[in-house]
């Protein structure tokens, strides 16, 4: 059950971190956020989410590298009574892993390893949730993905960190019974978002007038899923940490996606709906690293984090757009 204790969050300055940790902030929780604000993204807007996080007192923030183990573990001792992590830092994006592969390496695999020491370490630890990705399911066809499926066939190095990270992970809740959560993400979108990912950079090409490069010629697919809903569901394991009453591993893994997969281009009208202003497509093949669709099978996470998205990509585009207008005084 989610304990009154502060909670650690990594990559509090990012998209899903910050909005988190807002929620828990407003419902009462001490959070302890790290972050090292790198700059793999506008940094102003890392900054800009953590100014509105710094208007709580319960709140406090340290710019560190996860896969620096002094300075973690120097924070860590500070604060003795964390016994639950959401670790959510990571080089996220799937295309940068073909230009920048050792990024990934230091901060999700040397990061990862860091957290799981943290939570090895500490007496009395409760549990650690971590984000994996649905790029895990990589070359996999077979739709939905369900988390039974076998997955070790991923397309980009930034699926197979993550599927490192599961697999690290299994081993410590094998050998240190450390409770723990992954949550694969499927394709997350909603204000304060990540201005690489496509509803940000449709938009924003959108409004400067400029073309949208459509990948797979439009009849990519994916299971976008709401920030709103995406936070229900980790609150949703927060609550439910894996049983330590049996003799397996304590490490369970879910899918937290929408369950409906929209085609690309289905996307794309809606912004522009919302914009009053048509998009230039520059149609282009499939991106080495991307796969052709994503779908989510969430019948394990309705059934043990009450798991339940509820905002469909009509409702959910324009709320993107009104923050993106206010944001950028569009
Ligand atoms: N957004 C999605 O659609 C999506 C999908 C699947 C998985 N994920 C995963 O969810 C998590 C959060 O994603 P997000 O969309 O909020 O991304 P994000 O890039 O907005 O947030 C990640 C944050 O982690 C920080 N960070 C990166 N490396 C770090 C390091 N070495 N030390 C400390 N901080 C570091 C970054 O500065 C950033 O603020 C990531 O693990 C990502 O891989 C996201």
């Amino acid at each position: 059950m989610l304990s009154s204790s502060p909670i650690l969050v990594t990559g509090v300055a990012g998209f899903i971190g910050y909005s988190l940790t807002l929620h828990l902030l407003k419902n009462g929780f001490t959070v302890i956020g790290i972050d090292n604000l790198n700059d793999y993204y506008d940094v102003s807007l890392k900054q800009a989410r953590l100014k509105n996080l710094n208007d709580f007192p319960q709140f406090k923030f340290y710019q560190a590298n996860i896969s620096d183990r002094a300075h973690m573990q120097q924070i860590w001792d500070q604060h003795p009574a964390i016994v639950q992590i959401v670790h959510l830092a990571a080089q996220a994006g799937v295309r940068y892993s073909l230009i920048n592969p050792f990024a990934y390496i230091e901060a999700n695999i040397m990061g990862h390893m860091v957290i799981l020491e943290l939570a090895r370490h500490r007496e009395g630890f409760q549990h650690l949730i971590y984000a994996s990705s649905s790029s895990v399911y990589g070359g996999n066809t077979k739709l939905p993905f369900s988390v039974e499926d076998q997955c070790d066939t991923p397309v980009s190095l930034y699926a197979a960190t993550k599927k490192a990270d599961e697999l690290m992970t299994q081993s410590y809740a094998h050998l240190y019974r450390i409770p723990s959560t992954g949550l694969r993400f499927f394709t997350v979108y909603g204000p304060w978002g990540r201005p690489d990912m496509a509803v940000f950079l449709f938009t924003k090409a959108i409004v400067n007038d400029r073309p949208i490069q459509v990948f797979n010629h439009g009849v990519m697919k994916r299971d976008f899923t709401y920030i709103d809903d995406i936070i229900k569901g980790i609150v949703g394991a927060l609550n439910n940490p894996p049983s330590q009453d049996t003799s397996r591993p304590p490490h369970k893994i879910y899918n937290l996606g929408n369950n409906k997969s929209e085609k690309l281009i289905d996307f794309i009208h809606l912004i522009e709906g919302e914009l009053g202003k048509k998009a230039i497509l520059e149609m282009l093949p499939l991106q080495a690293g991307d796969v052709p669709e994503s779908l989510a099978d969430i019948a394990a996470s309705e059934q043990d984090l009450n798991y339940s998205p509820t905002t469909p990509i009509s409702q959910g585009i324009p709320k993107f757009i009104e923050w993106y207008k206010e944001y950028y005084k569009v």
